[in-house]
């Protein structure tokens, strides 16, 4: 055979393993609103940068008849490509072939993908849409996905893991996008659940449809589990590409950074007008985001979760940063069981991949009720503690307005190391809120007054003018300083530029044992 016949079967084999299941199997795909494994490779990736490993990898299994459906690939393609100009490995399972399962040889591929990921420190980007262990493999498969998570485990904190679930995702195989550090589904087309919607049926006698039961707005609104739902796989790709403008490669590199021609001594008028000047009324932390960060751009994630609090990237000065937040507009901003996972992830996630926080305060305290305290708000406020307090990245805190009673600890006080932490001159910052400060310290005064109403205002105006403000903290240096609110964007630039070079440390320890 001539190096010509051989590169013509080279070329034979290539494209026989382009064509997946085939290509009615990729109608169908189409039809359901799905793109192949291979266009949704072409959408995220840089154009013309992928390189595929393994194609030629076929299974092994030779039950069920399977010796003689071998297909290139075996229904994974892998490979490693560039986005924004960095390296990036990636896999995209394709349904088209035995529904996307995971086979011992589907799984090996993987595994390659994540040691070359680990070893050569660039992210790794998952694609999903997988009928999940390839049944007819049985405890093979099973395997197969106990050898992913191992690795997604060892890579996480090291380099960063991104999930996008763009199909089926059942059984045991969710708990790999679950380890991983951010999770994209799309609505009407993905689904995750540890048991679908028949076995749902049989055990609770629960009518529910997969939608329902694990669609995209579901894990993106109630359980927490998706950070991002979106409405179209090209959407989908689009806003994973905008993540890795905020990613560095590894934990030993600093995130990039994004030149802007947004001014950094930019001062915004807006921002003195964004708080009301009745501390009771909400406004929206977006408004104060939106006015100190380069170009207004806030790319939020877990934006439909616990709402209550905001987290997302953005730059500032160019550098990027990550954001947390609480947000008055939305249960005035209290700190509650979800809006503390939430917080705590994100924090965690920052600080293993060097990403400086900024942190924008207004928080009432944490929320009462029987609900809460049952669920547990002492174990899941303590994560948002331990993150900030363990966190050893530039560490800038913004009080805005209220900042009472464990709340204040928790949002990055100086106490636990916040770096620079600057208050605007309506802070509030004490045990707790006027009202309930007086009801408690003057219940008998105000109980036997002729006129209780006026008594309780008096106090609380006396409160207001002995507590409720800036210039106790500032006066310990609890606060570096008290700002003019226009000046919140050069201050904040100012500040990161001063910490570009901080060093702080945790003591040697194997790990810490977070509240989980
Ligand atoms: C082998 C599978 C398969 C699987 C689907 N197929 N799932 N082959 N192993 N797990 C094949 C089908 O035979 C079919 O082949 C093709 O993929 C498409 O499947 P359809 O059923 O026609 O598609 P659809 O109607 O869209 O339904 C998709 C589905 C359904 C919801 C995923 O196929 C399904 O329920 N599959 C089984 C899901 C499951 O229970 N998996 C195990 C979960 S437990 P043809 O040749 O007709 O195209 C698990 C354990 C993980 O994963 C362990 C971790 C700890």
């Amino acid at each position: 055979m001539s190096i010509h016949d051989k590169l013509k079967r080279l070329e034979d084999l290539r494209r026989e393993s382009e064509q997946g299941g085939g290509e009615k199997r990729i109608a169908a795909q189409h039809a359901r609103g799905k793109l192949s494994a291979r266009e949704r490779i072409e959408l995220l990736v840089d154009e013309g940068s992928f390189v595929e490993l393994d194609r030629f990898v076929t299974h092994r299994s030779t039950d069920f008849g399977l010796d003689d459906q071998k297909i290139l690939g075996d229904g994974v393609v892998t490979g490693y490509a560039t986005i924004h100009g960095r390296l990036v490995y990636l896999f995209s399972q394709d349904f088209t072939v035995f529904g996307g399962s995971l086979s011992e040889t589907h799984a090996e591929k993987i595994v390659k993908l994540q040691e070359l990921a680990l070893k050569n420190g660039a992210p790794l980007v998952g694609l999903n849409d997988s009928g999940g262990a390839r049944i007819q493999e049985g405890v093979v498969s099973l395997g197969g996905y106990a050898d992913i998570f191992l690795r997604n485990t060892l890579a996480s904190g090291v380099i960063p893991q991104i999930s996008v679930v763009l199909g089926p995702c059942a059984g045991g195989a969710v708990y790999s996008p679950a380890i991983t550090d951010f999770i994209y589904m799309v609505r009407g087309t993905s689904y995750m659940f540890v048991t679908g919607p028949n076995v749902v049926k049989t055990v609770t006698h629960e009518d529910i449809d997969m939608e329902g039961l694990g669609g995209a707005d579901v894990h993106a609104t109630k359980s927490g589990v998706a950070h991002f739902a979106c409405d179209s796989e090209p959407e989908c790709m689009a806003s994973v590409r905008q993540l890795f403008h905020f990613l560095p490669q590894n934990n030993t590199e600093l995130p990039p950074s994004l030149p802007s021609t947004d001014p950094s001594d930019r001062q915004s008028e807006k921002l003195l007008e964004v708080v009301p000047d009745n501390p009771n009324r909400p406004y929206d932390m977006r408004d104060v985001i939106g006015a100190v960060v380069d170009d207004g751009s806030f790319y939020e994630v877990h934006r439909q979760f616990a709402g209550n609090i905001l987290v997302g990237f953005a730059h500032l000065g160019g550098h990027a940063v990550g954001i947390v937040a609480n947000q008055p507009s939305v249960l005035a901003g209290v700190l509650d069981i979800d809006a503390s996972d939430k917080g705590a992830r994100f924090v965690r996630f920052c600080d293993a991949f060097n990403i400086p926080l900024v942190v924008f305060e207004d928080v009432p305290g944490f929320l009462p009720g029987v609900a809460q305290e049952h669920g547990g708000i002492i174990r899941h406020g303590a994560k948002l503690l331990y993150a900030f307090s363990e966190a050893t990245v530039p560490k800038v805190t913004v009080i805005t307005r209220k900042a009472y009673g464990g709340a204040y600890d928790v949002m990055n006080s100086k106490h636990i190391r916040g770096d620079m932490n600057l208050a605007w001159p309506q802070a509030e910052i004490a045990v707790m809120g006027p009202k309930g400060a007086v009801e408690i310290l003057f219940r008998k005064e105000i109980a036997e007054a002729d006129s209780p109403e006026a008594v309780t205002e008096a106090h609380i105006q006396e409160y207001r003018d002995l507590l409720a403000h800036p210039y106790i903290a500032a006066a310990r240096g609890y606060v570096d300083d008290v700002i003019d609110p226009r000046e919140t964007r050069p201050r904040l630039i100012s500040a990161l530029d001063m910490l570009r070079n901080k060093r702080d440390e945790i003591p040697r320890k194997k790990h810490g044992n977070i509240p989980l």
